[in-house]
C-alpha cells in the first residue's frame, strides 16, 4: 500500500501575511495519516521552512534550474533549494510549458538537477483540450514522460509524476475518476517497464481537485495523492483534502 501525498502548489499567490496563519492553520490540523506538502514561491521558502521546522509536514518549490550555478540570472538552483529544505521541486508544470516554452528534454534536465541534489522532482505530464479531443491523450503523456525516464535512467523511481490535464485546470472541469484512473495505469505500466520501483512511486492526480471530489479520485487504484492548485490557498479547503487522503 502507498502512503499518500497530497501536495499544494501555491503558484504566483500569497503574501507574508497571509502565508503565516495558512502555514499555521495546516500544522495545526495534523496529524493526516499522509503525506503533506506545499510548493512555495521561491521567496516564501524560508518561511515556510521556519513555520515548520523539526515537524513531518514537507515543502519544495515550484521549479529549479538545470544549471548548477552560473551566469544564470533569474534562475534558482537545486543546491539553493536544497538549503532551504526543499523536499521537492515542481517540474515541467504545463503553465511553464506553455508560458515559458519548456521542451520535454528541459524538464526533463530540471528533474535530474534537481535529484542530484536530493530534491524529489515532481514532473508534470497532460494533455491539452485539444490533444485530448483528437485522442491524442495516451500519446503526449508517454511522450512526455519517456523524455525523463531516459534522462533520469537508473534513478527514474525517485521521482514523483503528476498527472494534470491541462484542461481540467483552474477550470473547474476535474476529470473523471475513472479518466483520470486511466492515464494513471498508462503512465504506471510505462514506469514499470523502465524501472523495478514503479510499484512504489507515487502518482499524483492534479486538477480542480476540491473537498467534494478528493475522495473519490484518491480511490482510484493508481492515484497517490494529489497536486493541488487553487484549493492549496484556503486552509479549510486544503486541510479536507489531505484528510480526504489519510
Ligand atoms: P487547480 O487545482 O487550481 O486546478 O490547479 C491544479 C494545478 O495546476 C496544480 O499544479
Amino acid at each position: 500500500m502507498r502512503r499518500k501525498l497530497v501536495v499544494g502548489n501555491w503558484k504566483m499567490h500569497g503574501s507574508r501575511a497571509a502565508n503565516e496563519p495558512l502555514l499555521a492553520a495546516i500544522a495545526q490540523a495534523r496529524p493526516f495519516g499522509c503525506d503533506v506538502a506545499v510548493c512555495a514561491p521561491f521567496p516564501y521558502l524560508s518561511e515556510v521552512a521556519l513555520a515548520w521546522a523539526g515537524g513531518d509536514l514537507r515543502w519544495g518549490a515550484q521549479d529549479v534550474s538545470v544549471h548548477e550555478q552560473g551566469a544564470y540570472t533569474g534562475e534558482v538552483s537545486a543546491a539553493m533549494l536544497a538549503e532551504f529544505g526543499c523536499r521537492y521541486a515542481i517540474v515541467g508544470h504545463s503553465e511553464r510549458r506553455q508560458y515559458h516554452h519548456e521542451s520535454d528534454q528541459l524538464v526533463a534536465d530540471k528533474a535530474k538537477a534537481a535529484l542530484a541534489r536530493g530534491v524529489t522532482p515532481i514532473v508534470c505530464v497532460g494533455e491539452s483540450l485539444a490533444q485530448r479531443e483528437a485522442g491524442e491523450t495516451d500519446a503526449v503523456v508517454k511522450r512526455q514522460l519517456s523524455a525523463v525516464i531516459h534522462t533520469l535512467a537508473h534513478c527514474a523511481g525517485e521521482m514523483v509524476v503528476a498527472y494534470e490535464p491541462v484542461w481540467a485546470i483552474g477550470t473547474g472541469r476535474t476529470a473523471t475518476p475513472e479518466q483520470a484512473q486511466a492515464v494513471h495505469a498508462l503512465l504506471r505500466a510505462q514506469l514499470q517497464a523502465a524501472t523495478p520501483h514503479a510499484s512504489r512511486m507515487k502518482l499524483l492526480y492534479g486538477g480542480s481537485v476540491k473537498a467534494d471530489n478528493a475522495r473519490t479520485l484518491f480511490a482510484q487504484p493508481d492515484i497517490d495523492g494529489g497536486l493541488i492548485g487553487g484549493a492549496s490557498l484556503k486552509a479549510d479547503d486544503f486541510i479536507a483534502i489531505c484528510r480526504a487522503a489519510g
